[in-house]
């Protein structure tokens, strides 16, 4: 399988980084050797070598100049952009994690155009095109005979998308309800255990969780995304961002959660899809309400269905080797669909 990554940030590193742990153990137990062939960023660089790039030497550069990867034979680094790249060379699945934007989804879903025009799978960890338009794009690859999967997009490799659409299909989902924001979830912690906002938020720029401009996370939005998404894996429905009543942790101060701990309670940024709509909203829990349970980066879903009650799912929402992990499972699974079908 010849992957082609758009975007060589924390999440492609994160992807590569496992590629390169665990290539023994993928081939040995999954019968899985993907090469990665291609690869673009917004400002340093592309590479393309359809012999298969080197992992090890990719990681070397990590978040530098991709001048900086030296040549090789069949190497070509001259491409105009990411849509130069996309259009004119060859791979099997187009791994797309450019960095996401809720409002436009661009210029992803014009990436997932032409991979759907030029019949590449796509696997994904940016939110906007699949907040976005999403079910226009699906029937666009429906018809082109190729995948999209997007488990990265929520909850990163804790499983979310695969249980609702795969493992709970049939249950009557009625509505889905959690945290599925690690930046937000992280300061909230962090702030509860004396860390000033400031400090909280570089710390999970630090450590990866946040987006590329990280008020998406604080204003509730990119959790609102995370809703759309639900909305469309798991109810079918298309809604937009005006459509959703959303409130972020901006207006939470250190006194606020002072006053919320002395009452034996805690605040959540909680997201919550139904088939009729979505919102988002900080919400004081009593510390008995599994929720307040939930800590730092770490998430929690709970899909309410007809028939098996509440089905919950907690773990990582964010992070390098946890998204990295979310693209590895889609590919995994692509890689079982294609060579069994
Ligand atoms: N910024 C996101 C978060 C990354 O903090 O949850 C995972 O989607």
């Amino acid at each position: 399988m010849k992957l082609m990554l758009i975007g060589f940030g924390v999440v492609g590193q994160g992807l590569v980084e496992i590629l390169h742990d665990k290539k023994e153990t993928l081939e040995a137990q999954h019968g899985f050797s993907p090469q990665v062939v291609g690869v673009a960023t917004g400002s340093r660089g592309f590479l393309y070598n359809a012999k298969g790039l080197s992992l090890s030497t990719l990681l070397d550069v990590g978040r530098g100049s991709l001048a900086d990867y030296p040549d090789e034979e069949g190497l070509e680094r001259d491409f105009s952009d990411a849509s130069d790249l996309i259009q004119g060379r060859g791979a099997d699945v187009l791994v797309e994690i450019s960095p996401t934007n809720i409002d436009t989804a661009m210029p992803a879903t014009k990436h997932f155009q032409m991979a759907i025009a030029t019949k590449k799978h796509i696997v994904t960890a940016n939110k906007g095109p699949v907040a976005v338009g999403f079910s226009q794009l699906m029937q666009q690859a429906k018809d082109a005979g190729v995948h999209i999967r997007y488990e990265a997009t929520l909850m990163a490799g804790t499983p979310a998308i695969n249980i609702g659409t795969e493992a709970l299909a049939g249950s009557g989902i009625k509505a889905v309800r959690g945290i599925v924001n690690g930046t937000t979830n992280y300061i909230l912690t962090q702030m509860e255990a004396g860390l000033a906002y400031e400090d909280a938020l570089k710390k999970a720029q630090e450590l990866g969780y946040a987006e590329t401009d990280p008020t998406a996370d604080v204003e509730g939005l990119d959790a609102a995304a995370k809703v759309l998404i639900m909305m469309g894996a798991f109810f079918g429905k298309d809604a937009s961002l005006k459509e959703l009543d959303v409130t972020g942790i901006t207006g939470i101060s250190a006194a606020d959660i002072a006053e919320a701990k002395e009452a034996g309670e805690r605040y959540k940024l909680i997201a919550e899809a139904t088939v009729t709509g979505g919102r988002v909203m900080p919400m004081r829990l009593p510390l008995s309400d599994p929720l307040a349970q939930v800590s730092s980066a770490t998430n929690a879903l709970t899909f309410s269905t007809e028939l098996m009650g509440d089905v919950t799912v907690i773990g990582a929402g964010a992070g390098q080797k946890e998204t990295g992990f979310a693209l590895l499972s889609d590919l995994l699974a692509l890689h079982r669909t294609i060579t069994t079908r």
